[in-house]
């Protein structure tokens, strides 16, 4: 059984917990988009991981991860959290697969990020400034680019550096007065980087089909969510790769008819880190209980993520557009002790109101949500084990997310622990 999880909302939507119960049963867990922008956090026993770049099934000794083609790597953070996981005693030698073709993130990109980010001030994206976006700009660019596989040709390397280290140079004195770059000194740290990861690099595209002839069971862990997607997301708001389930197939050189089951995990509510546009937002008190119930803030930046209702017209596109099986729906418990609930079911756009999400960010700032109000309920969900323990209140409102989202909802998170976890169908 090969299973694809992706995040139905703008990201953060919990998919780590979700990964990494259904990595128990994996042989193979896969990234394969985005890079160290993602923060995915996994709870095991009393221990938190928080990863950014590795698979969340790194933690498990027996699984072994692939970081796929379509994955922009940090070396740095990468080999930062190989030694933090070596730490606690979990070894990746033999299990942990790079791609040569995935390309790197250096200096360079995240001063690119930086300095844009600055420059734009208040029309800034909100990037996480992990160098993301850069980075695949020169992917799609091309002549400036370094792949994992560079990492293992230090020569040609060195020479590929002073040649790009230039480029960026130039535009970074030109546009924003920096300082430049020392290409020799991004050498040395690539010296390091290449000590440390070339054993991991190979060719993953081959290892995935040997894997999947071979009967393996893979798990693709999608990172961000469907609405953060370069070509489906909310555009310019948006993360620089296919986050969605979509970029699954590209990022990791696996066709979608190879996966049995594509998973989209929501959370309960809504949330949201950057700017765009955001109809469900909730500034107010409600918005601020379900942020400190739910613990809303960036793993990656720290940051306090914007929170609002369900927004299931904008799931519903997600599931549409990603193909998705079934929902994981999270965060039910953090939910508890709101009087009432409200799931936007349509939007209302110069006084009509439609189902279909607007991506283009125009349409989507004048839609006014139309809400389903659902009575709330008081009971911690936190110990409750099976659908029919819920309050009566919470099941309807699992019930109508189904409804107005078209998907079943087969998992329901009630907590951060891997136990608090309940299954249904
Ligand atoms: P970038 O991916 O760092 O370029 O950021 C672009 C947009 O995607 C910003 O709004 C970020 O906040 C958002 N973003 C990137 N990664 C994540 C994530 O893992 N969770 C939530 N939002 C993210």
């Amino acid at each position: 059984m090969n299973n694809c999880i992706v995040g139905l909302q703008w990201g953060d939507e919990g998919k780590g917990k979700i990964v990494d119960i259904l990595a128990e049963k994996a042989d193979i867990v896969v990234r394969y988009s985005g890079g160290a922008n993602a923060g995915h956090t996994v709870v095991i026993g009393d221990t938190k991981f928080a990863l950014h770049l590795l698979p969340s099934g790194a933690v498990r000794p027996e699984t072994v991860c692939v970081i796929a083609n379509g994955v922009v790597v940090d070396p740095d953070c990468l080999t930062g959290e190989i030694d933090s996981l070596a730490q606690k005693g979990i070894s990746l030698k033999g299990r942990l697969f790079i791609s040569q073709n995935a390309h790197l993130v250096l200096d360079y990109h995240k001063a690119e990020d930086r300095l844009r980010e600055n420059s734009l001030g208040e029309n800034k994206i909100g990037t996480t400034i992990r160098g993301i976006g850069p980075c695949y700009a020169d992917k799609v660019g091309r002549t400036f680019a370094a792949r994992a596989a560079d990492l293992a040709d230090l020569d040609t390397l060195r020479q590929k550096l002073v040649k790009i280290v230039d480029y960026k140079n130039k535009i970074f004195a030109a546009l924003y007065k920096a300082e430049p770059l020392d290409s020799g000194q991004i050498f040395e740290k690539c010296k390091f980087y290449a000590e440390k990861l070339v054993p991991f690099i190979t060719d993953t595209t081959r290892l995935l089909h040997n894997a999947i002839e071979q009967r393996k069971s893979i798990l693709f862990e999608g990172a961000q969510g469907t609405l953060l997607d370069l070509d489906h997301g909310t555009f310019p708001f948006v993360t620089s790769s296919n986050s969605s389930s979509l970029g699954m197939s590209a990022g990791a050189g696996v066709p979608a008819k190879n996966v049995d089951k594509f998973i989209g995990v929501a959370k309960a509510y809504t949330t949201r880190v950057g700017s765009g546009p955001f109809p469900t937002e909730l500034d107010n008190e409600i918005g601020s209980y379900i942020r400190d119930r739910g613990n809303e803030y960036g793993t990656t930046t720290g940051r306090p993520r914007r929170c609002g209702w369900f927004d299931a017209v904008a799931v519903r596109y997600s599931v549409t557009i990603g193909g998705i099986d079934a929902i994981a729906l999270m965060h039910l418990d953090t939910l508890s002790g709101i009087k009432q609930l409200k799931i936007c079911k349509a939007y209302r756009i110069n006084s009509e109101d439609t189902d279909f999400f607007a991506s283009d960010i125009e349409t989507l700032a004048k839609a006014e949500p139309v809400y389903q109000t659902v009575e709330g309920w008081d009971e911690d969900l936190s110990g409750m084990s099976s659908f029919d323990e819920l309050p009566e209140n919470a099941k309807r409102y699992v019930e109508l997310v189904e409804q107005f989202t078209g998907a079943p909802a087969t998992i329901i998170g009630v907590g951060p622990k891997r136990s608090q976890t309940i299954f249904r169908h």
